[in-house]
C-alpha cells in the first residue's frame, strides 16, 4: 500500500510538473532598456510561467562580450536550451558555436543574423518577422495619406529616423519604406536621415535640430520604431504642431501601447505591428520543446530563410500588420 502511496505522488509531481518540466531555459535580451523587447520578454516569461519550465533570463546591456558570459553560465550551469536576443547579429556564430559545442539547441530571435550556418549546426533556429514586409507597410500608410491629401506629382520631401544601423530592420524598414512611396509613382526628396538607435530621447534630438533646419520643408516623418516616432512627435509638439492645423504626418513600427495612444490622439499616423505576443509565444515554445526533446509546434509553420513552409525549416516568421486607428 505504502509503495502505491509513494508511486501515486511521485507521478502526481511529474504531472503537475508539465509538459516541459525537462526544459531548463536560458534567455538573454540584448538590452532590457528597450521597449519592444520588454513586451517580448515579458511574453516568455508569462508562458514559461505558466508551464512550469525553468527559466532564467538575464540583460545582455547592449554589450556583446558581456552576453557571451552569460551563454557561457547558462552553458556550465547545466542549462538544456538557449533562447538568444543577439547583441550583436553579426556575432551569432560565436554563440552558435558554443550552443554546438555542448550541444544544447539555440534560438535566436528578434535581431536575425546572416545566416544560421545549419551545415555547420543543426540545433540552431530563428524566430522574427520579415523587417521588409514591415517597411512596406510603413511606406503604404504614407502613400494612402499622400494621395489622399496632396496634388498629384507633389514631391514628397521627408526625414528618417533609423534604428541601430548594424539591424536587418532598421535596414530594411529604410530602404523598404521609401521602396513602396516610389512604387505608387510618388516622387520623394530625402531631406535628412540618422540613427537615433531606436530611442526616443535620441530621435526627439534628432527631430528638434532638423526641424531647426529645414522647418516647414518637412512634409513626413518615417522612423524605423514607434519609440522613435514617439520621440519625433515630442519635438514637432513643441514646436506648435499638432495645435491648430498645424500638422506633421509620422510613421513608426510595434504598435506598442504608448504607439496606439498617440494614434487615437490624432499625434501618430500610423505605424505596423510588431507582433510581441506571438514572437515571445513562438520563441518559449521553440525553445521548450527543443529542451524537453518535444515535437516543434508553435503559432507559425516551420518554414525556410525565405518564408516558404518547410517542416524540416529552422525559422518561424510571425507576421505584421498594418495599423492606422
Ligand atoms: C525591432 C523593434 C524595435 C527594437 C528592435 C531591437 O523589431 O521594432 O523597436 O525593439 O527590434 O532590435
Amino acid at each position: 500500500m505504502k509503495k502505491f502511496a509513494f508511486l501515486f505522488i511521485a507521478l502526481a509531481v511529474i504531472c503537475t510538473g508539465g509538459a516541459f518540466a525537462q526544459a531548463k531555459v536560458g534567455v538573454s535580451i540584448y538590452k532590457f532598456d528597450d521597449t519592444f523587447m520588454s513586451y517580448v520578454r515579458g511574453k516568455i516569461e508569462s508562458e514559461a510561467k505558466a508551464a512550469g519550465t525553468t527559466i532564467s533570463v538575464q540583460d545582455g546591456q547592449g554589450d556583446q562580450s558581456k552576453q557571451n558570459d552569460i551563454v557561457d553560465l547558462f552553458l556550465t550551469q547545466g542549462y538544456n536550451s538557449l533562447a538568444i536576443n543577439m547583441v550583436e547579429p553579426a556575432s551569432a556564430s560565436v554563440v552558435i558555436a558554443k550552443a554546438a559545442k555542448k550541444k544544447v539547441p539555440l534560438v535566436l530571435f528578434n535581431r536575425e543574423p546572416g545566416d544560421l550556418d545549419l551545415a555547420k549546426y543543426p540545433g540552431v533556429y530563428y524566430v522574427g518577422a520579415k523587417a521588409q514586409e514591415s517597411g512596406t507597410m510603413e511606406g503604404q500608410i504614407a502613400v494612402n495619406y499622400w494621395k489622399a491629401k496632396k496634388p498629384a506629382g507633389a514631391v514628397m520631401h521627408y526625414v528618417m529616423l533609423i534604428g541601430d544601423p548594424a539591424n536587418t530592420d532598421a535596414k530594411y524598414r529604410t530602404e523598404f519604406s521609401i521602396k513602396a512611396v516610389e512604387a505608387a509613382g510618388i516622387k520623394v526628396e530625402k531631406l535628412a536621415e540618422d540613427t537615433a538607435m531606436w530611442q526616443r530621447g535620441d530621435a526627439q534630438n534628432k527631430m528638434q535640430a532638423w526641424l531647426a533646419k529645414f522647418g516647414d520643408k518637412i512634409d513626413f516623418v518615417f522612423a524605423n520604431n514607434d519609440d522613435m516616432a514617439l520621440g519625433a512627435i515630442e519635438a514637432l509638439k513643441a514646436a506648435g504642431y499638432f495645435t491648430g492645423s498645424k500638422y506633421m504626418p509620422v510613421v513608426g513600427v510595434d504598435a506598442t501601447p504608448p504607439a496606439l495612444d498617440a494614434l487615437k490622439q490624432g499625434t501618430l499616423l500610423g505605424t505596423v505591428l510588431n507582433d510581441a505576443v506571438n514572437q515571445g509565444k513562438a520563441t518559449y515554445d521553440l525553445a521548450a520543446q527543443l529542451g524537453a526533446q518535444k515535437p516543434i509546434k508553435t503559432v507559425a509553420p516551420l518554414a525556410n530563410k525565405d518564408g516558404k513552409a518547410d517542416p524540416n525549416g529552422h525559422y518561424v516568421w510571425v507576421p505584421y500588420q498594418m495599423v492606422t486607428k
